[in-house]
């Protein structure tokens, strides 16, 4: 019998006709041979979602502007249909609805992200939103009380506009006022949550919304401000980190780290030289930029640092690196992370890159193009190529390159665009699959995998792509002023796979 996900390639390779695969009777949640299959009896069964994306109430209660609020209402043209994540799941109100939701999943974890203009309008600690503050607080109490423990992110993309209106993260102060706002939340929720990341995904924050100017902020200054605004968003999280360490660890006993995005990456043609120096610097760039700095050697690939450089001069950049320097008088940035933080999506084959030579820009440095296998099927989204095992071979690569870390895979989804689609049984078999390679990873590869967020509980608000993107293990009916919350096939699915495999007793994989 053809596995789940083989049966996916036949099924979503080229445009996708989604009427079709519904329909195909080859088409059915059940499972390929997994009688092998075990998880730790701790392992964190969780799905995330983001404050902008699910939230709403952008204006009530005090709550201060966000970059995003700002991006959607000015900058509209660049959202999908000129949406905006005003009301999205309406879940500032609707919260009840979404513990409902992660009650019905079983979930062991919920990750959320806090609105840091919902809890300090202006960004710092002067003018607290005592509304916000009882919002968070109500909503981790529920889960607590509902044996859900929450993950925390600080950062998901939303800055506050009064802080964007002072250079934002491209100013050197932004570490230090990010580390308060941390400590803040520290402070205030650190005796129930036990799990927190500071940023996420700061290679997204940097390149698409300081390169491309794609996310918000929308600033387009390619070459130059990706990098600066990584390195700020760095020192910040490990000013956060140390405060953590020094002022709340002991009393509270959480763990602290990143989000860190990566594909898999690997070379087009294995045989060729230059493919497999393209995919170092392709992964160098994205997963190293970042991990380097907190696992390997306290700065960033030294790769990275030399493919600039020799861009630089090509151009006859003369004002000093485009990649700042950590200064020793900072705190240091290893061993700044408690585990690997991962957010995984897609996999691709990578050559030479064959853009824009002699231009500034954060892909002329790369020099790297990645490529979608032809074997690789796009469901929804066209950057997501499914490619299961990529994440088995990105968790073994990161088991060998950082030291055996634990790691949280901290998101991981499936796509759907089009007409809604309630039987989403290509999305069941994508779930199987990935978890059965995280369960490869963990029995095979000896990675210390210790937790699975599916991304995400409800669909939302997928930043530029508007609503037309749905991520959900959940549809959100957004035409209707209640948003009713109704769970999809693969939502069903994933309970059957969270309630199956904690039933079962493993402790040492
Ligand atoms: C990530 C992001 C999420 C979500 C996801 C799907 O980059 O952290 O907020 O949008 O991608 O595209």
């Amino acid at each position: 019998m053809l596995s789940s996900f083989a049966l996916l390639h036949v099924a979503c390779r080229g445009q996708i006709d989604y009427a079709n695969i519904t329909n195909s009777p080859e088409w059915n949640c059940i499972h390929t041979n997994d009688s092998e299959t075990m998880f730790p009896t701790n392992f964190a069964w969780g799905a995330a979602t983001s404050a902008y994306q699910i939230e709403g109430g952008w204006n009530v209660d005090d709550k201060g502007p966000s970059i995003w609020d700002t991006f959607c209402h000015e900058g509209g043209r660049l959202v999908f249909e000129g949406q905006s994540g005003d009301v999205t799941c309406n879940s500032y109100e609707l919260w009840e609805e979404d513990l409902r939701c992660i009650r019905q999943l079983g979930l062991t974890h919920y990750r959320l992200s806090l609105s840091w203009s919902r809890l300090l309008p202006e960004g710092i600690t002067r003018h607290v939103n005592q509304k916000g503050l009882r919002y968070y607080n109500k909503v981790i109490n529920d889960l607590v009380a509902s044996d859900v423990l929450p993950m925390v992110t600080l950062y998901h993309f939303d800055l506050p506009q009064a802080l964007q209106d002072q250079g934002g993260w491209k100013s050197p102060e932004i570490a230090a006022i990010f580390d308060s706002y941390a400590r803040f939340c520290f402070e205030s929720f650190g005796d129930r949550v036990k799990l927190w990341i500071t940023l996420n995904e700061p290679y997204v924050c940097a390149k698409l919304g300081h390169e491309d100017g794609i996310f918000a902020p929308g600033v387009k200054e390619p070459g130059m401000a990706a990098y600066l605004v990584g390195h700020n968003m760095l020192r910040g999280h490990a000013r956060a980190w140390h405060s953590y360490n020094v002022l709340y660890r002991a009393k509270q006993g959480g763990s602290v780290s990143l989000a860190i995005n990566s594909d898999w990456a690997e070379p087009l043609d294995p045989a060729s030289p230059d493919d497999t120096a393209a995919t170092e610097r392709y992964l160098a760039f994205t997963l190293g930029w970042f991990a380097w700095p907190l696992f390997v050697t306290g700065d960033y690939p030294e790769v990275m640092r030399s493919s600039i450089e020799v861009r630089s001069k090509e151009l006859g950049y003369q004002e000093g690196s485009r990649l700042p320097r950590f200064s020793k008088d900072e705190p240091s940035l290893l061993g700044t992370a408690d585990f690997f933080a991962l957010n995984y999506y897609t996999s691709r084959r990578v050559k030479p890159g064959e853009c824009c030579p002699g231009v500034l820009g954060l892909k002329s440095d790369q020099d790297a193009e990645g490529v979608v296998d032809p074997s690789w099927p796009v469901c929804g989204v066209s950057w997501l190529a499914v490619v299961p095992d990529g994440l088995r071979k990105l968790l073994k690569y990161i088991k060998d390159t950082f030291n055996n870390p634990a790691v949280y895979i901290t998101e991981n989804g499936f796509s759907q665009v089009g007409p809604v689609d309630m039987e989403d049984v290509q999305r069941c078999g994508f779930y199987h699959d990935i978890i059965q390679e995280i369960a490869r990873a963990l029995r095979e590869d000896g990675v210390d995998v210790r937790g699975y967020f599916a991304w995400s509980l409800l669909d939302n608000f997928e930043w530029a792509d508007g609503f037309s993107v749905r991520f959900g293990l959940f549809h959100v009916d957004f035409s209707r002023p209640e948003r009713p919350r109704t769970a999809y096939r693969s939502g069903r699915e994933y309970a059957g796979i969270i309630s199956k495999y904690r039933s079962q007793t493993m402790v040492n994989i």
